[in-house]
């Protein structure tokens, strides 16, 4: 597989990111939420990078995928802390079609927080599906439209532990 993203390009870029968001929420009650499984390795690296007090949880969701504009999400793994009061920023792996994105954030401002912005990894260049998320508020790198593996993202459940991002094929 041909690595499109390098673990220190990765490295690099979220140390800009980490200074970016460590500015935004200064003052704020923080909680960043994870979501589960594709996103770990990066929050893992970004949260370290952040200097702020915060609550960190974690969120399993899934879209229904026949019924995309619905804004209605399978919550796998439930939030354990309440938002409630809370600037809640979503970290995510990709956004593809956009539909998780927009659901997981329709979501968190359900369950009460203050305000809700997303920073995912990776911002695909596709055609996004109707009531899907344009963008992110914040992103590490824009891909063109390619199965990407590693670094969090899986083909089949597999490559996630890999350093770098590769493209699958
Ligand atoms: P969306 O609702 O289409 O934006 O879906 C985003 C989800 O699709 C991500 O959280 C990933 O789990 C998965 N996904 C989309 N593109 C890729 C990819 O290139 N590699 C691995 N997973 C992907
Ligand atoms: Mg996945």
């Amino acid at each position: 597989m041909k690595t499109l993203i390098t673990a220190e390009e990765i490295a690099n870029r979220i140390e800009e990111l980490a200074r970016e968001i460590t500015a935004f929420y200064q003052g704020k009650a923080l909680t960043a939420v994870v979501t589960l499984n594709g996103a770990m390795p990066f929050a893992s690296d970004l949260l370290r990078k952040i200097r702020l007090p915060m609550y960190v949880d974690t969120l399993g969701v899934s879209s229904y995928v026949n019924n995309q504009s619905s804004g209605k999400i399978h919550v796998r793994s439930p939030l354990k802390l309440p938002v409630k009061e809370r600037h809640v920023l979503l970290i995510d792996d990709i956004l593809d079609t956009g539909c998780t994105l927009a659901n997981t954030v329709a979501y968190l401002k359900d369950s009460g927080a203050l305000s809700v912005r997303s920073c995912v990894l990776l911002d695909k260049e596709t055609k996004r599906s109707p009531g899907g998320a344009l963008s992110a508020d914040w992103y590490a790198f824009r891909i063109p439209d390619v199965y990407v593996a590693g670094y969090g993202l899986d083909a089949d459940e597999y490559y996630r532990n890999l350093p770098d991002i590769k493209i699958f094929s």
